[in-house]
């Protein structure tokens, strides 16, 4: 049975949606079909095709009780929209369907485990929000809730755990068949921890241990985790709140963390051995992964971070949120590495090559421009012992506007910088990463999709993701040295 609040939900997404033109919003990257989106939820491969769940409120460019928002892909770059699949309709979800992931079960029906808000006022007058973990099951376009739910509340928590801060469950399951769910939660010490719960049939879930303790190490409250194995190490994938910086690795506020290790399945540990960043730009939060019908790890990201979003809300538009390029993950020496979804070379079109060109002060180069963009940049110096000083690259630019990526060798680091992007707020518009670069060399490929750049550094050591919101008409780019530097260029529209 399909409640009113979904049944309105489904209408109005359907009227609204409609008015929103293809050219404003992203091309190739899943955006909300209107109204707020942010985190992906429920990322899967389901009966051939992909489905991709997002935290979803119709009725407002700005975040409200939250829905899961659907959409389908055969190829994860065209999305059609199904009609949203959950809305906040039951006592136990009332203020919202938070975050949470997809499995199919053994007899073919899919599995949302999601997290239910109810709000609660406190003795002090204040408000707080409890969470509890939920179930819906479904076919694929409807879902219907669990007559159990709640499935997991605070009677599951072990001492000290927080029921205010207690979501984004994740999936997945074991070699030896149990299931296992990860969720976010804070312990008495206010840091952030994960907790892991296993039950035989996806339906009754039983608390096992903390799987993964923050210890004030990386920001506070840890949210949407993910887990999985690749190239034989684990890699726990979660977006930390409030983070202080740790030099150029982790900046302040909402940001993201991969820890890579080793996983034993009979003790459910977790040994972790190193930390990173997952995207060391400005926008990409609370990533999600699924494991293709050919055996590659592939993540998408919601493209924008808490931090930053005023940057367009008060543009009043009718659409606000857009998720990143889907990206092929690989380990390789402790590293997470990260490439375009390889399909994206079958969007390519007039490709325009530009081999040995030398740049000191600005040029141009012909056939070199446009807001849909896959453009291969490597940058030397002109000869070894004379290094240039700064290299960049304005895109998204006209005589008013433009967004830069620039590099100094003698300090290997690469900023992108938006602030002339159009932007009217006072947020953060730059950050700058430590990157790899052998005597001034380095390589960059730029995703460019109307209102986002993804920038994959030396075949995605790292990667930098900023959305920004320039009017179309800015589509110029062009090249800058200080000193003298030698590039290639090989530069597709993308369509
Ligand atoms: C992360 C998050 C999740 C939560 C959801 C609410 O961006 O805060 O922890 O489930 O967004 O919309």
């Amino acid at each position: 049975m399909i409640s009113q609040t979904l049944r309105e939900a489904r209408k109005y997404e359907e009227a609204l949606g409609k008015l929103i033109k293809s050219e404003e919003r992203p091309s190739f990257h899943l955006s909300v079909r209107t109204g707020w989106m942010n985190d992906p939820n429920g990322f899967s491969y389901y009966k051939g095709e992909y489905h991709m769940f997002y935290q979803y409120y119709p009725y407002d460019s700005q975040w409200g009780p939250m829905h899961w928002g659907h959409a389908v892909s055969k190829d994860l770059l065209h999305w059609e929209y199904l009609p949203a699949a959950l809305a906040p309709d039951e006592f136990y979800d009332r203020d919202g369907c938070f975050s949470g992931s997809a499995m199919e079960l053994p007899d073919g029906r899919q599995l949302l485990m999601y997290t239910g808000v109810v709000r609660e006022r406190q003795k002090n007058g204040g408000i707080c929000e409890v969470q509890t973990q939920c179930i819906a099951v479904g076919d694929g376009m409807d879902y219907e809730k669990y007559e159990k739910n709640p499935v997991l509340d605070e009677t599951d928590l072990p001492e000290g755990c927080s029921r205010f801060d207690f979501r984004d469950p994740k999936l997945w399951k074991k070699k030896d068949g149990t299931y296992c769910c990860l969720v976010g939660n804070r312990p008495a010490d206010g840091s952030g921890h994960l907790l892991l719960f296993t039950s035989p049939n996806g339906f009754q879930w039983n608390y096992k241990k903390v799987f993964c303790a923050n210890h004030h190490r990386f920001g506070l409250m840890w949210e949407c985790p993910d887990f999985f194995e690749l190239d034989g190490k684990w890699v726990l994938l979660t977006s930390p709140q409030d983070m202080r910086p740790q030099g150029f690795e982790y900046h302040n506020g909402n940001g993201t963390l991969c820890l890579i290790g080793d996983y034993d399945e009979i003790t459910d540990s977790f040994a972790e051995e190193c930390n990173q960043s997952i995207d060391y730009g400005i926008d990409f939060y609370a990533p999600q992964t699924i494991l293709t019908p050919d055996g590659r790890r592939v993540m998408i990201g919601w493209m924008q971070n808490w931090d930053t979003c005023s940057l367009r809300i008060s543009d009043h538009t009718s659409w606000y949120g857009q998720m990143s390029l889907p990206r092929e993950l690989s380990v390789k020496n402790g590293r997470l590495y990260q490439a375009p979804l390889r399909e994206l070379l079958n969007l390519r079109k007039n490709k325009t090559v530009h081999k040995n060109v030398s740049v000191s002060g600005v040029v141009r180069l012909d056939g070199v421009n446009g807001r849909k963009v896959d453009m291969q940049l490597t940058i030397c110096p002109k000869d070894k012992e004379t290094m240039y000083r700064k290299f960049a690259v304005r895109f998204a630019q006209n005589e008013e506007f433009y967004t830069s990526l620039s590099f100094r060798p003698s300090e290997s680091i690469l900023k992108i910088d938006r602030k002339f992007s159009g932007s009217r707020r006072a947020i953060i518009h730059q950050r700058r990463s430590m990157v790899n670069s052998k005597n001034g060399e380095i390589k960059l490929r730029m995703i460019l999709d109307r209102f986002s750049v993804e920038v994959f550094v030396n075949d995605g050591e790292q990667v930098m993701t900023a959305t920004m919101y320039t009017e179309q008409e800015a589509d110029g780019i062009s090249f800058f040295a200080d000193g003298e530097a030698v590039i290639d260029v090989e530069k597709y529209d993308l369509d």
